[in-house]
C-alpha cells in the first residue's frame, strides 16, 4: 500500500495537495465557503467572546499557528494551549467560549478529557478531526472533518497540512461575518485557498532535490535550531518536532527574537540554524537574527518566498519558495521542513514510519 514509495511518510507528504483539495471540496461549494455542514451557524463569529484551541504535538502547533491568523483578522481572543496542562489547571471557560479541539486521531485521551472539561463549563466545542467516527468527533458539538485520509506513519504530514487549511477556512468565514472588512478581499482570499493545493504540489517538485542534499549534512549533527518570526515561528516548532521524532537529532525552535535572551550562548561554528521566512512583512528583523547567528560561526538555511532582497554571504542553503497570499504562504514551508526531517532520519538509517518510543494514536494520558 505503500505504493511505490520507501516509507508511509514520504507517500503521505506527497499526498498533501491531493489531500488538501479533498478537504476543500467538502467546504467550497462552486468556489464559495460554506461551513454550514459543520454545524457551525452563519454568524457563529457573534456568538463568542472567545476561542481556545486545545490539542497535543502537531495538532497544537497547527492551533499556535491559527492564533496568529484568527486574532489578527477577527479581532477575537485567542488562548492555545496543550491538552494535558489545559485539563488540569482550572481555565475560565463559558458559554462564551468556543473551543476548538484538534486531533487526527480524535482519540488523543489529554484532548478528549480537555473537551469533556470545556461542555461540562458550557462552552460550545468543535472538532477538527481526520476520523469521522472517532470519541471527539462523537462528542463535539460542531465537526469539521479534515478529510485528509489514513495516516499511517506516527509523524503526522497531511493532517497537519489540512488543520492548518481548515484555520484558514474558519478565518475566511470569520472575516466575511466582518462588516470592516470588504467583499473583495475576502473574496482574495478565497481564491488565494483554492490554489493552495497547486502551489504545494510546485513545492514538493521543487525542493525534494535540494533539501536531500542538505539532509546529508544535516545527518551528522547533534543539534539544530530553528527560528522564524509570527507563524513562520510555529512552523518553525513544527519542522523542529518533526526532526527530533523521526531522526532523534536534538532539535529546538525559537522565535527569532527571542534567541539573544539566552540561547544565542549555544551559537558556535558550524552549528546548523534553520530559519523559516516567509512573512515578508517581517523579514528584515528575521533576516538580522540570522545575521547574527552567521556572525557566530553558525551555518545558516534559509526557507523564504522567491525575489527576496538580503545578502547571500549570509545564508549557507537556501530554498526559495514561489510568491503567494501573504497570510497562506507560510504553509508552503512545511513541505522544505517535512522533507528536511525525512531525509536527515533517511540518512541516519532510522525507522521512519515507526520511530521509537511513540505511537500513532495516545489513548493514554
Ligand atoms: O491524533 P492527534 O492529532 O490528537 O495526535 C496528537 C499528537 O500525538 C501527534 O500530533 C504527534 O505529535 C505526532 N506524532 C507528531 O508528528
Amino acid at each position: 500500500e505503500k505504493q511505490g514509495y520507501q516509507h508511509f511518510m514520504l507517500k503521505e507528504i506527497n499526498e498533501q495537495p491531493e489531500s488538501l483539495k479533498r478537504l476543500l471540496a467538502l467546504y467550497l461549494d462552486d468556489d464559495q465557503l460554506d461551513l454550514g455542514s459543520t454545524g457551525l451557524k452563519n454568524n457563529w463569529l457573534q456568538d463568542y467572546d472567545k476561542i481556545q484551541i486545545v490539542a497535543c504535538g502537531t495538532a497544537y502547533h497547527s492551533g499556535l499557528l491559527a492564533k496568529y491568523l484568527l486574532e489578527d483578522k477577527l479581532r477575537l481572543e485567542v488562548e492555545v494551549e496543550v491538552a494535558s496542562e489545559y485539563r488540569y489547571r482550572n481555565p475560565i471557560i463559558n458559554q462564551r467560549t468556543l473551543l476548538i479541539v484538534v486531533s487526527q486521531s480524535g482519540e488523543t485521551a489529554d484532548t478528549l478529557a480537555a473537551l469533556r472539561l470545556a461542555k461540562k463549563n458550557g462552552a460550545t466545542v468543535l472538532a477538527l478531526t481526520n476520523a469521522r467516527d472517532s470519541s471527539i468527533a462523537r462528542e463535539a458539538d460542531l465537526l469539521l472533518y479534515l478529510n485528509a485520509g489514513p495516516e499511517i506513519a506516527v509523524a503526522s504530514t497531511k493532517a497537519y497540512t489540512n488543520m492548518v487549511a481548515a484555520f484558514y477556512l474558519l478565518t475566511v468565514d470569520g472575516m466575511r461575518q466582518r462588516t470592516e472588512i470588504s467583499r473583495q478581499e475576502v473574496q482574495a482570499y478565497q481564491t488565494a485557498l483554492i490554489k493552495l493545493p497547486e502551489l504545494l504540489r510546485q513545492v514538493i517538485e521543487h525542493t525534494g532535490a535540494k533539501v536531500e542534499k542538505i539532509a546529508e549534512k544535516y545527518a551528522v549533527q547533534e543539534h539544530i535550531f530553528f527560528i522564524g518570526r509570527n507563524t513562520d515561528y510555529t512552523l518553525a516548532l513544527e519542522g523542529s518536532l518533526k526532526l527530533k521524532e523521526i531522526s532523534y537529532i536534538h532539535a529546538e525552535a525559537y522565535p527569532a527574537g527571542e534567541l539573544k535572551h539566552g540561547t544565542l550562548a549555544l551559537i558556535d561554528t558550524g552549528v546548523p540554524v534553520v530559519a523559516v521566512g516567509s512573512r515578508i512583512d517581517i523579514f528584515s528583523k528575521l533576516f538580522s537574527n540570522l545575521k547574527e547567528v552567521k556572525a557566530r560561526g553558525a551555518e545558516t538555511m534559509l526557507i523564504t518566498i522567491e525575489n527576496q532582497d538580503f545578502e547571500a554571504s549570509s545564508v549557507d542553503y537556501l530554498v526559495e519558495l514561489p510568491e503567494f497570499n501573504q497570510y497562506f504562504v507560510g504553509l508552503l514551508t512545511i513541505i522544505p521542513l517535512q522533507l528536511l526531517a525525512y531525509y536527515t532520519a533517511l540518512f541516519k538509517g532510522e525507522d521512519i514510519d515507526q520511530p521509537r518510543n511513540l505511537a500513532k494514536s495516545v489513548t493514554v494520558e
